[in-house]
């Protein structure tokens, strides 16, 4: 008789075993919105394309730019980058203080010299950062980004990954974002606003 009654217990306590797994899962994939701290708030050791430390504090002391992205991306980053290109252009001294950071979400291709050169079009106006792909996760999460690895053409993967630029202020707070493709003298009056704001 007691031979069931063991299997039974087992199955109970596997039983809570997957209902403790679950919940964990369903931790982890939950919206943030009743965890402490807001958009941005988190810390992250990286590195930028010249090799040196980065971390949150240097989004600060001045307004950025943020985009997450990857060298081996299509479309929408050289989209993007060619888009900052203008905006940098379009405000010319106004910008002066306007940081603007390209962060790879494929640490795997992306080293900080490959990430350099992709970036070295823009004049040193766009910063290219890398790096362990745990860091560049916490920062991910920091930001409320979002990417995921999948099948691309000719076996290669690809990334999709979040399109908008994010807007962060001086002390390296969330200010807002600039959509993907937006309006150019849209994105220049939000880049405007943010310049003012700080
Ligand atoms: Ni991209």
């Amino acid at each position: 008789m007691s031979a069931p009654t063991a299997r039974l217990r087992l199955a109970l306590w596997a039983l809570v075993g997957l209902a403790a797994i679950a919940s964990v899962a369903i931790l982890a994939f939950a919206p943030r919105a009743t965890s402490a701290g807001g958009i941005g708030e988190g810390a992250y050791a990286l590195i930028d394309d010249t090799g040196a430390p980065f971390d949150q504090t240097q989004l600060e002391g001045q307004p950025s730019l943020l985009f997450f992205g990857f060298t081996h991306c299509p479309d929408v980053c050289p989209t993007t980058l060619g888009e900052m290109a203008v905006w940098f252009e379009t405000l010319g001294e106004e910008a002066r203080d306007l940081k603007a950071f390209f962060v790879s979400v494929d640490p795997e291709r992306d080293r900080p010299e490959i990430i350099h050169d992709y970036v070295s079009w823009l004049d040193g106006r766009v910063t290219g950062i890398t790096g362990t792909k745990e860091e560049i996760d916490k920062m991910v999460q920091a930001w409320r980004v979002f990417y995921e690895k999948g099948p691309g053409s000719d076996g290669d993967y690809t990334v999709n990954h979040t399109a908008s630029v994010l807007l962060v202020n001086a002390e390296g707070g969330f200010e807002g974002t600039i959509a993907y493709q937006e309006d150019p003298a849209v994105a220049v009056d939000k880049i405007r606003k943010l310049l003012a704001a700080t």
